[in-house]
């Protein structure tokens, strides 16, 4: 009975049901450009982009960089309603699509209404219709996806995140949600941000003078998540694979084109995985993004081609790239990745010219965490394409990372990118208790606090492996942006979280 009232419900809807809202038969942009035109009447909306010979409208919707020419007609329209179509103005367009007259398009809009939607006092538009800077546009965040540069950029963010899932969904991978509070210091590096109810002026001290967390929110101190690596581990240790995808928090004091506070981060975790089944795994997730990209974002990618080429015009010749971003991006996908082992880096570093003649800044010497100048000597000038290097120091890596043989040196993978400098870091994880347990106490690490994560180790242990991609050093790889303020929408940077 109640599944045949459904059944009428839908077979006859009552007439109220037909909306007749504004927006239900809006045509968007991209695929108005994409119609062959034959008179059809179409409706579409968005943002004036510039508004010429009171005739012609140039307007964008987000879809595409590419803006739908409007004709009005002169004499059609009247004057106060043309005063008022300014850059950025919103419309709501219908008309008919007919073959353009003007070259660029194929198909423009013949308006016949024209409603402004939301007007725009171009005396206070921040925006000029012409070329502003990256960090003029930085302060003006808010509107900056109005312009082409950044209108390319997240749409490009987009498909690599929507690619990030299918790929890991298309190999079975679960995609674990881990917490974005927590009370482990994953990498255990003390650049946490605190999480806290406390007053901050007056908080509650124990005897000794310390904070009594016992009293805070969760009853212990707390912070945002450098990495769900920890939690990721316990996910793998039931489902075998999974991944992460989510925002990671980290309170460094890095003022670099590289480093934000906040940033997402595609935490991967394979049980029954070694290190070099990691890297295989990386190398093939970063070269499908690249082709997703190149294949769904075409145009995108050929106005930020051009864009870059413009940008190095400015530069003199011998610090101009060989190849433009397409190709650079092509480069990639055909080729396999370098992998070194850390000691061969070192030695290719000391042999180096560059070295020789005192060009690096900071020294370089077997057992150093390798600065920026050095990852990018190996991978722009002396491979000249990404490099996996593995088998770092223990000293300067994780508690988590598996122990070696040699005793000096722990299972890790780094990948480094060709003007990015490292882009994923991972390892296999020491799966023997007793290993761990002892490294754990080397460095300080509290066992009674990760009894947890101690657990999978007691409990059915697994070899096992996985990796972090940065997202913005990814997108900034791909879309070739020099900044990591202008791939991610709203960035945190030390002394900067406006919008
Ligand atoms: O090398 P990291 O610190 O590795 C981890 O967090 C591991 N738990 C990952 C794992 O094995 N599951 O960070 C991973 C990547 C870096 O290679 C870099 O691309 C990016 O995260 N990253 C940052 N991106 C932007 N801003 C920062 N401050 C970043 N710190 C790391
Ligand atoms: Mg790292």
């Amino acid at each position: 009975m109640r599944a045949a009232v459904i059944f009428a419900a839908f077979a006859a809807p009552p007439a109220c049901a037909i909306s007749t809202t504004m927006f239900n038969t809006r045509i968007k942009i991209k695929d108005v450009l994409a119609t062959e035109p034959a008179e059809q009447q179409v409706t579409v909306m968005g943002w004036v982009r510039t508004f010429r010979n009171n005739q012609f409208v140039a307007l964008n919707d987000g879809s595409t960089n590419q803006n739908l020419q409007v004709v009005l007609t002169l004499g059609e329209f009247p004057d106060d309603l043309l005063r008022r179509i300014t850059t950025s103005a919103s419309l709501k367009v219908s008309g008919t699509l007919v073959p353009s007259l003007g070259k660029g398009q194929q198909v423009e809009l013949k308006a016949v209404t024209v409603d402004i939607l939301g007007e725009s006092d171009p005396e206070k538009y921040p925006l000029q219709p012409k070329k502003h800077s990256l960090e003029f546009l930085r302060e003006k965040a808010h509107l900056r996806f109005r312009t082409n540069t950044f209108g390319s950029v997240f749409r490009i963010r987009h498909s690599l995140a929507f690619a990030v899932h299918q790929f890991f969904h298309n190999k079975g991978f679960l995609y674990l949600h881990t917490p974005i509070i927590t009370a482990s210091d994953a990498e255990g590096a003390g650049e946490t941000f605190h999480v806290s109810t406390l007053p901050a002026g007056n908080p509650p001290r124990n005897e000794d003078g310390s904070i009594n967390y016992a009293e805070d929110f969760f009853g212990r101190a707390t912070n945002l998540t450098v990495s769900g690596q920890l939690e990721g581990e316990l996910g793998a240790t039931a489902f075998g694979e999974i991944y992460t995808f989510g925002p990671t928090f980290r309170a460094e004091n890095s003022n670099t084109a590289r480093h934000l506070a906040e940033f997402w981060m595609i935490e991967p975790e394979m049980a029954f995985c070694d290190l070099e089944d990691n890297a295989n795994l990386a190398e093939e997730f970063i070269q499908y993004l690249i082709r997703f990209v190149m294949e769904n974002n075409a145009d995108d990618l050929e106005f930020l081609r051009t864009r870059l080429l413009d940008e190095e015009k400015m530069k003199p010749q011998a610090e101009r790239s060989d190849l433009d971003l397409v190709q650079k991006l092509q480069f990639v996908v055909d080729n396999k990745f370098e992998r070194i082992t850390y000691t061969e880096a070192i030695d290719i570093l000391l042999q180096s010219s560059h070295y020789k003649k005192k060009k690096f800044q900071y020294d370089v010497k077997w057992g150093i965490d390798m600065q920026s100048e050095h990852e990018r000597y190996l991978v722009e000038r002396h491979f000249k394409k990404p490099v996996i290097v593995t088998g770092y120091p223990k000293e300067i890596k994780a508690f988590y990372m598996r122990q070696n043989e040699d005793g000096k040196t722990v299972a890790a993978m780094d990948i480094l990118a060709p003007g990015i400098g490292e882009i994923v870091g991972g390892s296999q994880r020491e799966e023997r208790l007793d290993r761990l347990e002892t490294r754990m106490g080397e460095m300080g690490i509290p066992t009674e606090e990760l009894w947890w994560y101690l657990d999978t180790r007691r409990f059915g242990t697994v070899p096992h492996a996985g990796f972090g991609l940065g997202f913005e050093r990814m997108v900034q790889f791909v879309t070739g942006m020099g900044n990591i303020r202008d791939v991610i929408a709203f960035p945190r940077t030390p002394k900067n979280a406006e919008f």
